[in-house]
């Protein structure tokens, strides 16, 4: 019987013995304190799959923060988050390793793609509220049948299939956000919708589930969407599953897109490389390349809905990068080149670099300007200038911006010559040094 089957060995080989302790030892202190707890989701699933799952979620049936509260002593965690109004608890052992619990709920959708209503429930209630068969399985964590796989809806058969598969008909209609969680899984697992779930993502689309979603919840959705690794491998996806309308009026007429995001996923790693510590959100680039070649009318409607950071920066580099060429084409110096990529946010920039790879001159500079010239540290900043006599204001602004060009230019490079250059524009007084 599926239900029956022992894990010990997969767990065994999959895991080491340190997190394997660690599941046992929860599993103890559930025992003591009489909740059972089960190890669910995404950790299940990718024991089977064999791949390394981050964090660790834990399903527990009854008191969800006397557990909590007991592991994180008995544990020695070195965080500790307890949410009373969701029954969750965060905790990170000393080891490093993350762990999610919560309380076995019972959800109940009082109308489509809203918020579910939500009740203490067990394993079985818990398991059955969950997006797709793969992830609705649990292992048992208590001491006696530690190991012990729950698997009512046959995940694991469906696992082997490369299937997705719902719980139940009405699924996409409670809760949209699931279709996006597929498309999520299927591009990184390359899974596919069962039939009866293809079927049942057409009536969805057919009732407009999109519709009532709130924009930010399909924002999110989207974003995690835009952060894949294997967003290229997405693309065809979009297409099968109809879903191009979430993101653009129409789906991209040439097939250069995969290209085009792969090579935008280079140059954020070129970027990473170089700056390991600059932040940059990588669903910018990719949502700029997705519109690259939509009119901007079509794209304001959902920056009116989504709350994407930062959108007039986002809508600006839309609008510098058709010209972009041309503009570089004219500027003649170094300091013009930077001013035009100093308008384009560094997003923009990597964009730029994936649309125009074949295009050496553009590539060259957007790296110049990236690797050097952003960084250039001033030769002389506005006090020192103050100090050499020149007054606050307007024009020692416009007096800063001309030893910057002068400095792009290689004109000048440390602060003496930045000095003499300033003496031979009449900036200041022959007499000085
Ligand atoms: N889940 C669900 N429906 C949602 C969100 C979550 O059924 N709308 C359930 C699934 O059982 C899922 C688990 O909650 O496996 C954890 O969700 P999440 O952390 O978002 O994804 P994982 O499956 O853990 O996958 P990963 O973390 O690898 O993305």
């Amino acid at each position: 019987e599926a239900d029956s089957a022992n894990l010990l060995p997969l767990l065994e080989n999959q895991w080491g013995a340190a997190r394997l302790e660690h599941l046992r030892q929860i599993g103890r202190i559930a025992q003591q304190l009489g909740t059972p707890a089960y190890l669910v989701g995404g950790a299940v699933r990718d024991l089977f799959l064999k791949r390394d799952a981050p964090d660790l979620d834990v399903a527990v049936e009854g008191d969800t923060r006397a557990l909590a509260e007991a592991c994180k002593a008995q544990i020695h965690s070195t965080h500790y988050q307890f949410h009373a109004q969701f029954g969750t608890a965060i905790l990170e052992s000393s080891q490093g390793m993350a762990l999610d619990l919560a309380q076995c709920r019972l959800e109940h959708y009082p109308a489509p793609a809203a918020l579910p209503e939500v009740r203490p429930g067990n394993i079985q209630t818990d398991l059955a509220r969950r997006d797709f068969t793969v992830n609705a399985m649990a292992i048992r964590l208590n001491p006696q049948q530690f190991g012990i796989l729950l698997d009512p809806y046959d995940g694991q058969a469906d696992l082997q299939a490369g299937l997705l598969r719902t719980l139940h008909s009405r699924s996409f209609l409670d809760d949209p956000t699931r279709i996006l969680r597929g498309l999520r899984f299927a591009t990184r697992f390359q899974m596919d919708l069962a039939p009866e779930s293809h079927q049942q993502l057409k009536q969805a689309l057919q009732a407009d589930i999109f519709t009532p979603l709130s924009g930010a919840r399909l924002w999110r959705e989207l974003r995690y969407l835009l952060e894949l690794e294997a967003l290229p491998s997405a693309l065809p996806l979009l297409s099968a599953w109809k879903l191009w309308f979430l993101l653009r009026p129409k789906p991209p007429a040439s097939s250069t897109l995969p290209t085009l995001l792969q090579r935008g996923h280079e140059q954020i790693q070129w970027l990473q490389a170089q700056f390991p510590d600059e932040p940059l959100d990588v669903f910018i680039p990719m949502l700029i390349l997705i519109w690259q070649d939509v009119r901007l009318s079509d794209i304001q409607h959902c920056l009116d809905r989504w709350p994407v950071p930062d959108r007039g920066r986002l809508l600006a580099d839309l609008r510098a990068l058709p010209g972009l060429p041309e503009t570089l084409l004219k500027a003649k110096h170094p300091s013009q080149k930077a001013n035009i990529w100093q308008g384009v946010s560094v997003a923009g920039i990597l964009a730029a670099m994936a649309i125009y790879a074949d295009n050496a001159t553009i590539v060259d500079s957007a790296r110049l300007y990236l690797q050097v010239q952003k960084h250039l540290p001033s030769l002389l900043n506005g006090q020192e200038l103050q100090t050499l006599g020149l007054k606050a204001g307007p024009s020692l602004g416009k007096t800063l911006k001309l030893l910057r060009e002068a400095q792009l230019n290689g004109e000048i490079s440390n602060k003496e010559n930045a000095q003499q250059w300033l003496i031979k524009q009449g900036i200041l007084p022959p007499n000085l040094l």
